[in-house]
């Protein structure tokens, strides 16, 4: 993570004053480790926390304006606290906003000025959730800073209505609650119906995890992210003429969406449907393989779950499907799969720990060959979700 004293002078630099009343804050991003494209259809999911993320210093002014600054890029705004609107120029500032007018929605309108300076560690664009990291933590902060109870399951619900409402990314609760909620060597399986949760201990023995990014970007807005969404909805409906009570896809067992697929009126709907209802019960298997210690079968389950979401859910793309596709013929890889949303961002791969040198190499050479980008890798640690550093402060 982020050294905090250069930050400290980097604040300073920006702001003057004393460094008596800053406070600092971190969350993470996340890893979503199977569950894709789940979560806003009532499924379950199997996120986890990364080490590294945002890290956010804040310091109360005397009057009302809220000013916005970053380490990682020229763009700050300065805002008052009474006119928090949307503004497509306003860049990763509308993040923040978001969470500021989300308060006030909630009756937590903030009673004086603050100055931000966040430092993002996650490469932006790459599907590892650097815009909830910033709402997460700026949530937490500023709830900390006006005395306001701290839940870390409200803030991410608030952080995702945040981003649906103002930001006008129609996401669901996954990332949000991932970094809010993460636990150091710890997944989380959600039920994204009920909000229910359980940390479950990742025990990978020899195995890394290794996250690989395409280094193609992907714009959540500009996808089919919400065309996915109302093709979901579509399914529900035209499954309603068995279920008339279903609201959404997650609700419905395996069992009972096959011997009712074919209501389903238009094919690439079904296929959409099918991936979703498959994916939820691959979590379900994904949880007792683990309990039983069975990495290999988790493994089988990664790579069913890439080659759903590319072939019925069609979020892949060329330079997802290369990099899974080099992953897998690398002796000592167990599985390899898109994470998040898809169109470009990163896979999920599980290695033996000395396969992972050649891993890189190999999968970096022949996904370089395959698409004329360059690809990054991170072996990837479990980390904590959002909270204060208070010994630092
Ligand atoms: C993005 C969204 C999440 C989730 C994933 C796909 O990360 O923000 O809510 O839908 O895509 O699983």
């Amino acid at each position: 993570m982020a050294n905090l004293a250069e930050l400290k002078t980097k604040f300073l630099e920006q702001y003057g004053g004393s460094a008596d009343g800053i406070a600092v804050f971190q969350a993470p991003g996340r890893v979503n480790l199977i569950g894709e494209h789940t979560d806003y259809n009532g499924g379950s999911v199997f996120p986890a926390a990364l080490t590294f993320g945002t890290t956010l210093l804040v310091r109360p002014r005397e009057d009302r304006k809220l000013v916005f600054a970053t380490t990682n890029f020229p763009i700050s705004r300065e805002i008052s606290t009474e006119s928090v609107v949307f503004d497509e120029s306003d860049d990763w500032v509308n993040y923040p906003k978001g969470i500021v007018w989300e308060l006030a929605q909630r009756g937590i309108p903030l009673t004086r000025g603050y100055d931000f300076l966040y430092h993002g560690e996650i490469p932006n664009g790459a599907g590892l959730s650097s815009s909830a990291s910033i709402e997460v933590v700026t949530a937490y902060a500023l709830l900390a800073m006006e005395g306001k109870p701290v839940d870390t399951v409200e803030i991410s619900i608030w952080a995702q209505h945040a981003e649906n409402e103002f930001v006008g990314v129609k996401c669901g609760i996954m990332d949000q609650f991932a970094v809010a909620n993460g636990k150091k060597d710890h997944a989380i399986l959600l039920d994204c119906d009920t909000l229910r949760y359980e940390l479950v201990p990742f025990r990978s023995g020899d195995y890394r995890l290794v996250i690989g990014n395409t280094n193609k970007r992907r714009g959540l807005v500009d996808s089919k992210y919400n065309e996915r969404r109302s093709q979901c909805e579509q399914a529900v409906n035209d499954l309603r003429a068995a279920f008339p009570d279903l609201q959404l896809l997650g609700q419905l067992t395996l069992e009972q969406f096959r011997a009712n697929e074919s209501l389903i009126q238009d094919e690439t709907v079904r296929r959409r449907a099918r991936h979703v209802v498959e994916e939820i019960d691959r979590v379900a298997r994904s949880m007792e393989v683990l309990k039983a210690g069975d990495l290999a079968s988790f493994g089988k389950l990664m790579n069913a779950s890439h080659d759903s979401l590319r072939d019925l859910y069609e979020v892949t793309g060329d330079e997802l499907d290369a990099m899974v596709a080099a992953a897998r013929t690398v002796p000592g890889v167990l599985g390899s799969r898109m994470t998040g949303a898809g169109f470009g961002g990163c896979t999920i791969s599980l290695v033996h720990q000395d396969s992972v040198e050649r891993f890189i190499a190999e999968v970096k050479e022949k996904y370089e060959a395959a698409t004329g980008l360059h690809p990054d890798f991170y072996v990837c640690d479990i980390g904590d979700g959002v909270r204060q550093l208070k010994e630092e402060a």
